[in-house]
């Protein structure tokens, strides 16, 4: 077996700890016990376009399986812009990739969050927030505002876990569009693409 193979095993195994221990302190946040796949961090991250000179924001990255995704499409660390609830995730991930702008805060305040990026337009939104765990009212409260912070017909991502949109269609002034299906996390989850002016 070779070294690079054993050290990707070693921080996945690293990884799933780090999750488990993230979701007995606080389950409803974290809303899951396992991190997002490979292949749904590398499904979720193709929607970005890494050519736009625009930040991306990212939500809830936890482990940083979806932040590490986003970097290697090629987006420069300084133009991603993540924000995480929980301490303990928080100070890891800044341990780990100290030149993504990652940001200890609460993603349904966005104004307060966001400090010196407010006023930012960013390229796209990746999200891996757990929306289920939250009212309805939330949730299109909070995708209306990301929409605000993106262009026209770029999109808002968001990782999910239900058959539907976990943000109900024409409930604003968004499109909803499921993206992908994958089978291989666990549990299996489903991606949907939110946009505006298209
Ligand atoms: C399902 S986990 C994301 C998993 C991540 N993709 C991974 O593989 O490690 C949800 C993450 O969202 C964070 N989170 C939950 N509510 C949040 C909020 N209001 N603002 C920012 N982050 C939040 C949690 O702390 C957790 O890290």
């Amino acid at each position: 077996m070779s070294f690079g193979f054993q050290a990707r095993i070693a921080r996945r195994f690293d990884e799933e700890i780090r999750f488990f221990k993230g979701w007995i302190h606080g389950p409803k946040t974290v809303g899951s016990i396992m991190p997002t796949s490979l292949t749904a961090a590398r499904s979720m991250a193709s929607l970005i376009d890494p050519a736009s000179g625009l930040p991306v924001l990212e939500l809830g990255p936890g482990t940083g399986v979806i932040t590490r995704a986003i970097l290697a499409r090629g987006l420069a660390p300084e133009k991603l812009v993540s924000i995480e609830y929980s301490a303990e995730f928080h100070a890891r991930l800044t341990a780990d990739m100290p030149a993504v702008n990652f940001i200890r805060g609460d993603a349904f305040n966005l104004a307060l969050t966001l400090g010196p990026w407010r006023e930012q337009t960013f390229d796209s939104v990746v999200s891996g927030i757990p929306l289920l765990n939250f009212p309805m009212e939330q949730r299109v409260a909070l995708l209306e505002d990301l929409l605000d912070r993106v262009p026209p017909g770029r999109p808002v991502v968001q990782f999910s876990y239900g058959p539907s949109s976990p943000i109900a269609p024409r409930r604003g002034s968004y499109t909803v569009a499921h993206h992908d299906f994958v089978m291989r996390n666990v549990p299996p989850a489903r991606l949907w693409v939110y946009r505006r002016g298209i």
